[in-house]
């Protein structure tokens, strides 16, 4: 029996990665907003058979508990750069022919159209290669850069996400595959019989007929991907992504949730094949296993103390002097629940401060080194052995690879993993599609 193969996908989110010292790391590129470096990119991770590679995307500078952004700034924090996901993609695509491209995009503000669109239009010059990663947004300062004074809350978030996707996808399928006819003996360009209006389904949002001036994707239409984790988020998962990707947590916890996903599609009358579950990994590659140790205390050490406090006390939305590096991390958790937004996340930090016992250094340290998701340390052979571990356990369909330093660690991953999956018969050689959708099947 041909054992079970990984889909992988890269997170990229330059200049911060999921490691905050990545932008000042001499192993780093600084030409990150240089269309090369996407490029560059994109040819390493097809070089590596990457099903896809995904920016993140946030719609504002992230602000500290005081609602300054100076803190951000200063220390080159997640979130002090984000490039249009959907301009940056448009270099990968040109660069390459396989790869797919994953856009982070929320429903919280744009009209559906407009999202329909943007993304439908990278789909047709990619060939076919887009996915959308959908996220609601969670923070009062993107609200007020999009004239609303505050965040809606989660259930509405999710509820208009709910009607978002709906209404793009209705976009998406206004024209039948078949309806771009370009015929010049029977003098049609276009069978108008088979390009139909959006169905009005009512709710909250403004009705958008189209149909778009586009004809269907190569792959029918872009991939979703999601990466909520709160009941709501999890609900909204099951019934709508085709890529879910998980952060942190035990390789028990992923186990545990991509069960109930799959349990849950079944419920709502979809295949639970057709849901793919990628937890996060940082792994950490050596030639042997001290040289793998040693290239992550190396990361380790670089990271400044106090920096990383900072950091902790705005994602926190903590005030700098309510955290005590040598008090215990759980009730300062506990105590600021709901300042990120993001349930997942804060299951990660919990789950984190919990099974190791983390005071709140600790805690500001891996919040910096790996944003607490699963960091496989040493040779390619003994990665490949834990990756192929949760796949075979039932805790992975394949992996978000969150790298430390850009392009090198990604470097690592496709001269050293790469081939090790590929030998165990655990990655594609070739593509095997040329549309995203086709390979990740
Ligand atoms: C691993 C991970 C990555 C995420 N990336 C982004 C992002 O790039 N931009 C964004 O606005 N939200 C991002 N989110 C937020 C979620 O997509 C979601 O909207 C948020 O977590 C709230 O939902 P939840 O409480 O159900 O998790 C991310 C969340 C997780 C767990």
């Amino acid at each position: 029996m041909t054992p079970k193969q990984a889909r992988l996908v890269a997170l990229v989110n330059p200049p911060t990665s999921q490691y905050a010292a990545n932008w000042s790391n001499p192993l780093s590129r600084s030409d990150w907003l240089r269309g090369t470096f996407y490029a560059d990119l994109g040819r390493l991770l097809e070089r590596g058979r990457f099903d896809m590679v995904f920016l993140a995307d946030a719609l504002a500078v992230p602000e500290d508990a005081d609602g300054e952004i100076a803190t951000t700034l200063r220390t080159g924090g997640k979130g002090a750069i984000y490039l249009d996901p959907i301009v940056g993609l448009s270099h990968i695509a040109a660069a390459t022919t396989h790869l797919g491209l994953g856009a982070t995009v929320s429903t919280t503000f744009q009209h559906p159209f407009t999202i329909a669109r943007s993304l439908l239009s990278l789909d047709q010059l990619s060939g076919g290669r887009v996915a959308w990663n959908i996220v609601t947004s969670t923070t009062d300062a993107e609200a007020r850069n999009h004239g609303l004074p505050a965040i809606p809350d989660k259930a509405a978030r999710y509820d208009r996400a709910d009607e978002v996707v709906q209404a793009v996808i209705d976009l998406w399928e206004g024209w039948e595959p078949d309806a771009l006819r370009l015929d010049p003996i029977a003098g049609v360009f276009a069978d108008p019989v088979r390009v139909r209006r959006a169905p009005r389904r009512g709710g909250d949002l403004p009705y958008a007929p189209g149909p778009l001036a586009m004809p269907r994707s190569p792959q029918n239409r872009p991939v979703l991907m999601q990466a909520g984790a709160s009941p709501r988020g999890l609900e909204f998962a099951a019934r709508w992504a085709e890529v879910v990707f998980a952060t942190g947590g035990s390789p028990e916890a992923h186990r545990t949730q991509r069960a109930a996903l799959k349990e849950r599609c079944r419920q709502l009358g979809r295949d639970p094949e057709s849901l793919l579950y990628l937890p996060a990994i940082q792994p950490v590659l050596g030639s042997s296993a001290s040289d793998a140790r040693r290239r992550l205390a190396s990361l380790e050490e670089a990271l400044d103390p106090d920096a990383v406090l900072v950091a902790l006390g705005r994602l926190l939305h903590a005030r700098p002097h309510e955290l005590d590096p040598d008090a215990p991390a759980v009730p300062l958790i506990e105590a600021h629940r709901g300042a990120t937004g993001s349930d997942g996340f804060e299951r990660s930090m919990l789950h984190a401060a919990e099974s190791e016992s983390l005071t709140v250094r600790g805690l500001a340290f891996r919040q910096a080194l790996s944003q607490f998701n699963l960091q496989p340390v040493g040779t390619p052979a003994a990665v490949a052995d834990e990756l192929e571990h949760l796949l075979d356990s039932g805790a992975a369909d394949g992996f978000v690879v969150m790298p430390a330093l850009y392009l090198s660690s990604f470097d690592d991953v496709v001269n050293g993993l790469v081939p090790e999956l590929q030998r165990r018969e655990r990655l594609r050689e070739e593509y095997e599609h040329a549309t995203l959708r086709g390979n990740l099947a």
